[in-house]
C-alpha cells in the first residue's frame, strides 16, 4: 500500500513537469483529486472498506498524500498565475454603468436645428472672441451710439490683429457679428443658422445669465419679404412647440434691422391664461428680427438695394425653459445631477 502510495507521489511530480498550461494542470488536479475519479478520492472511497487496523496504519500517509498532491499542483497553479479562488459569480449584480446624455439646452438646439435643417438652411459656427467692427459697427452701430449699451459688453485687454477692422477685442454679445462675416464670404441667395455661446455683462438672477447658449439666423436673396420671415419663424416655433403654440409680432429695435420685430409665442406654461413666467400677459417674447438693413449689406460689400433678406436671433434658454417648464434659468448651468438626469 504505502508502495502504491509512493508511486502515486512521484506520478505527480512527473506529470506536473510536463505541464505547460493552465488546462493541462487542471487535467492533473482532476486525474488525482477530482472528485468523482481522481486517484486519491479513490483510496478515500476505499477506506470506508478497510478495517480499523488498516484504517489506522494507511489512514494517516494517505491524508498525508493528499496534502502533498494539493500543495504541489497548487504552487505549480501559481506559475500560471492561476488561484483556486478566481471562480467568478455570474449572479452578482453589476454596479451600473453611467451613460451620458444630452444637457437640455443641447437637445433643444439639435431639435431647432433639425427643423431648420429641414427647410434647407445650412449651419455654421463663427468665432466667440470678435473685434467691435463685427460686434458692432457693422451691424449699424457705431461707436459712441447709445445702441452699445443695449448689450452689456465683456471687452478684452487683447491687442487687435494688424488686418482686422474695428478698435476692440470683446467676447461677441450676439451671434450677428457673423453677419457681415458670412456675407462678405458668400453669394447670395442663402439661408443659415448659427448656433453658440454669446456673453453679455448682466448680473445672474432667476431670469438673466452672462454666458447662454444663442442662435443667430438670416436669409439673403433678391426678393425676401417679411410675409417670409414671419411663416418661417412661426413654422419653427410650431415644429417646436406644437401646432397649437400661437406667434406675433411686435413692432422692436434693433439698428441693423428695418423693420425690427420681436416675436412672441403664447405662454405654454399657463396656455395663455396668465402666470408669473409671462407676466400675467399670455404671451412670451423669444426673439428679435427684422428685415436686414441695407446699411449692413453695403459693409458687406453688397450694392444698395440689390438684395433683401431676414435676420433673427434668440437665447436658447428661454425656449427650453417653455419646452420642459423651467422657471429658473440658473438651474441649466449649475450642473445639479438631480435636475440633469430629468431629460
Ligand atoms: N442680436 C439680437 C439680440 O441679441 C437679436 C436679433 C438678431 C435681432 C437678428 C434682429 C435680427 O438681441
Amino acid at each position: 500500500m504505502l508502495e502504491q502510495f509512493e508511486n502515486i507521489k512521484k506520478e505527480i511530480s512527473k506529470d506536473l513537469k510536463n505541464v505547460s498550461d493552465a488546462e493541462a494542470l487542471l487535467k492533473v488536479r482532476v486525474k488525482y483529486l477530482g472528485r468523482k475519479d481522481g486517484l486519491i478520492t479513490k483510496l478515500f472511497d476505499d477506506l470506508k472498506n478497510w478495517d480499523l487496523a488498516k484504517k489506522k496504519e494507511f489512514g494517516a500517509p494517505l491524508n498525508e498524500l493528499k496534502k502533498l498532491a494539493e500543495t504541489l499542483v497548487d504552487e505549480t497553479e501559481k506559475q500560471f498565475g492561476v488561484t483556486q479562488n478566481t471562480a467568478v459569480d455570474f449572479s452578482v449584480q453589476g454596479t451600473p454603468v453611467l451613460s451620458g446624455h444630452l444637457h437640455p439646452i443641447t437637445l433643444i438646439q439639435k431639435e431647432i436645428e433639425k427643423v431648420f435643417w429641414g427647410l434647407g438652411f445650412d449651419i455654421q459656427l463663427g468665432p466667440e472672441i470678435d473685434s467691435d467692427f463685427y460686434n458692432f459697427e457693422a451691424l449699424n452701430i457705431p461707436e459712441f451710439h447709445p445702441a452699445r449699451d443695449m448689450q452689456d459688453t465683456f471687452y478684452l485687454d487683447l491687442a487687435l490683429p494688424k488686418n482686422q477692422p474695428g478698435k476692440h477685442v470683446l467676447l461677441r454679445t450676439h451671434i450677428s457679428n457673423m453677419q457681415v462675416r458670412y456675407m462678405k464670404e458668400h453669394k447670395p441667395p442663402y439661408a443659415v443658422v448659427l448656433p453658440g455661446r454669446v456673453f453679455r455683462n448682466e448680473a445672474l438672477d432667476a431670469s438673466h445669465e452672462h454666458t447662454y447658449q444663442y442662435m443667430e439666423g438670416f436669409v439673403v436673396g433678391k426678393d425676401i419679404t417679411y410675409a417670409n420671415m414671419a411663416w418661417t419663424l412661426d413654422y419653427v416655433m410650431k415644429e417646436i412647440f406644437g401646432q397649437d403654440v400661437k406667434t406675433k409680432l411686435l413692432p422692436s429695435y434693433f439698428p441693423f434691422v428695418e423693420p425690427g420685430a420681436e416675436m412672441a409665442i403664447s405662454c405654454l406654461i399657463c396656455k395663455g391664461k396668465g402666470c408669473s413666467v409671462c407676466k400675467q400677459t399670455g404671451w412670451v417674447e423669444i426673439l428679435g428680427c427684422g428685415m436686414i438693413h441695407q446699411k449692413v449689406f453695403e459693409y458687406a460689400g453688397y450694392k444698395q438695394g440689390e438684395y433683401q433678406g431676414f435676420a433673427f436671433g434668440f437665447g436658447l434658454s428661454r425656449l427650453a425653459m417653455m419646452k420642459y417648464g423651467i422657471s429658473d434659468i440658473r438651474l441649466f448651468a449649475e450642473n445639479d445631477l438631480r435636475f440633469l438626469k430629468q431629460f
